[in-house]
């Protein structure tokens, strides 16, 4: 039996737009857990990927990579401005993250939406083969489904959102709250991060298009709509075989002389997003060192923070704030040649981040509210001798698995200066316990076990699918 190729649609590309002139292709790597989380898939599957390719010119032909093809979408610069700043990202973003920044609504950004869903179905529907099998991924997509199965009724189509899916009293502020839900609805199976997100589904279903639902379907235009969670992984072993390399070992014990050789290294990893909790952190971070606490000669902080969705004007106050606190904290407590924070904006290879990983002994995850985080789960893969402990945030979607972390309210300023300490001081033994624990789950639960079940469901006819993600 022939392998049915899947398509796998989504914002991004996994290459970068900066083809060389060769035609020479790099894989991109973005930081972004979409891109994070199936990248490392395409390496099992044959695939054409649907998506854009970062710029605002005409669609660059781009060659295959690794086996994988590429089906480039358009964006002019006005569907970059309404559609991915717009209405994804200052609408759709904020929204779906508990509103922690005010979502914004405006017509022209829905047109916009509209318009370049459209334009990803049609291209989703040009490049499937009869029958096959199309997987829609997150929250800039959400009306392809139902406008590819109106394109392409033979098709077996999946919708996963890689963000959380908010309570019905925050979705029912969108103006298109029902076209919205519609657009899932066109998708056989609909994937969440976690349980209560198809729950909030199902919910929101039920009140706004009036038909049975429940957390595990939806009866709707005499279809079926399967729903589920499938909290999505890493690489796990990729991420531990990269820690154990002997340059990236010799690479974080240079990164930690070059420190200084300081007893406790924290390290947080996030893009530059309100979402993530950075000014939260630094409060705590700078309140202990005024305390007493936590001493700067002894105890570093490297904050990674690489900038995103920059012309946002929500992201563009948030690095302004980040940048002046990290300003005021090394003014206020380093010393020449000792920084209270180091503060890197710069995005980094996957040994880089290895070392990284493995250099720190306290890794700070603290977001206000993420649909999972991998990078909470790339430090506990880089941890192989389970050494090091994770201060987690109860809202991040990890946390339902990761729940041997140092688990943090990122509001409660308190709490999570505590947690900082008792992870800055954990009995080695009790940390080690936690650490193994954390890592046993994400070998048995890594990235291909999370395709492997989203694909065996969305492919009930048990075709090849699953094989070529679990072989
Ligand atoms: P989000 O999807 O909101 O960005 P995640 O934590 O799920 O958050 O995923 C972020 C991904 O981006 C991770 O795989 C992480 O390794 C990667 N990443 C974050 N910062 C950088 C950086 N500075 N350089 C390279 N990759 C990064
Ligand atoms: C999150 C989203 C992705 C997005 C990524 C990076 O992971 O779920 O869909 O690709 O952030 O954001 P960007 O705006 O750069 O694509």
């Amino acid at each position: 039996m022939r392998q049915r190729p899947l398509v796998v649609v989504a914002n991004r590309l996994p290459v970068d737009d900066s083809v060389a002139p060769d035609g020479a292709c790099e894989w991109r790597r973005s930081p972004g857990g979409l891109l994070s989380a199936m990248h490392p898939l395409l390496r099992y599957s044959p695939a054409t990927w649907v998506g854009w390719a970062g710029g605002t010119g005409p669609a660059p032909a781009l060659p295959d990579v690794d086996g994988v093809r590429l089906h480039t979408v358009p964006l002019t610069p006005e569907d970059f401005r309404d559609h991915y700043e717009g209405f994804a990202n200052a609408t759709l973003w904020p929204l779906y993250h508990d509103a922690v920044e005010q979502p914004e609504h405006h017509r022209r950004w829905w047109e916009a939406y509209q318009r370049v869903n459209r334009r990803f179905a049609e291209a989703a529907a040009e490049v499937s083969e009869p029958g096959g099998v199309v997987w829609v991924q997150d929250y800039h997509l959400q009306l392809v489904p139902a406008l590819l199965r109106e394109l392409r009724p033979d098709l077996r189509i999946g919708f996963f959102l890689h963000v959380p899916f908010p309570p019905p009293e925050l979705f029912m502020q969108l103006p298109r709250r029902a076209e919205l839900l519609r657009g899932i609805l066109g998708a056989d199976l609909v994937g969440f991060q976690r349980a209560h997100a198809a729950h909030n589904f199902a919910q929101l279903v039920a009140k706004v298009i009036g038909v049975p639902a429940t957390d595990r379907q939806v009866e709707v235009d005499g279809r079926t709509v399967r729903v589920g969670a499938f909290p999505v992984s890493i690489d796990t072993a990729e991420m531990a075989a990269l820690a154990a390399r002997p340059d990236v070992v010799a690479r974080a014990d240079q990164l930690r002389r070059d420190l200084g050789d300081p007893d406790h290294v924290i390290l947080s990893v996030d893009r530059m997003d309100y979402t993530k909790g950075i000014e939260h952190r630094l409060k705590a971070y700078s309140e202990l060192i005024a305390s007493g606490h936590v001493k700067v000669r002894d105890t570093v902080l490297v904050q990674v923070a690489v900038p995103s969705r920059e012309r946002v004007g929500q992201y563009q106050i948030l690095r302004d704030r980040v940048e002046r606190e990290v300003g005021r904290i090394n003014g206020e407590f380093g010393r020449v040649g000792e920084p209270a924070i180091h503060y890197l904006t710069q995005p980094f290879d996957r040994a880089e981040l290895a070392a990284l990983y493995r250099m720190a002994d306290v890794m700070a995850v603290t977001p206000l509210r993420d649909g999972m985080n991998l990078v909470a789960k790339e430090y506990v893969a880089a941890r192989v001798d389970d050494s090091g402990a994770l201060l987690l945030s109860e809202f991040a979607g990890a946390a339902a698995e990761l729940s041997e972390a140092y688990l943090v309210n990122p509001h409660d300023l308190e709490g999570l200066k505590q947690g900082l300490l008792a992870a800055l001081h954990a009995d080695p033994a009790d940390a080690a316990s936690r650490m193994r624990a954390m890592r046993e789950h994400l070998h048995r639960y890594d990235i291909r076990s999370w395709a492997g079940s989203y694909l065996t469901a969305l492919d009930e006819s048990g075709s090849l699918l699953h094989e070529m993600i679990t072989d």
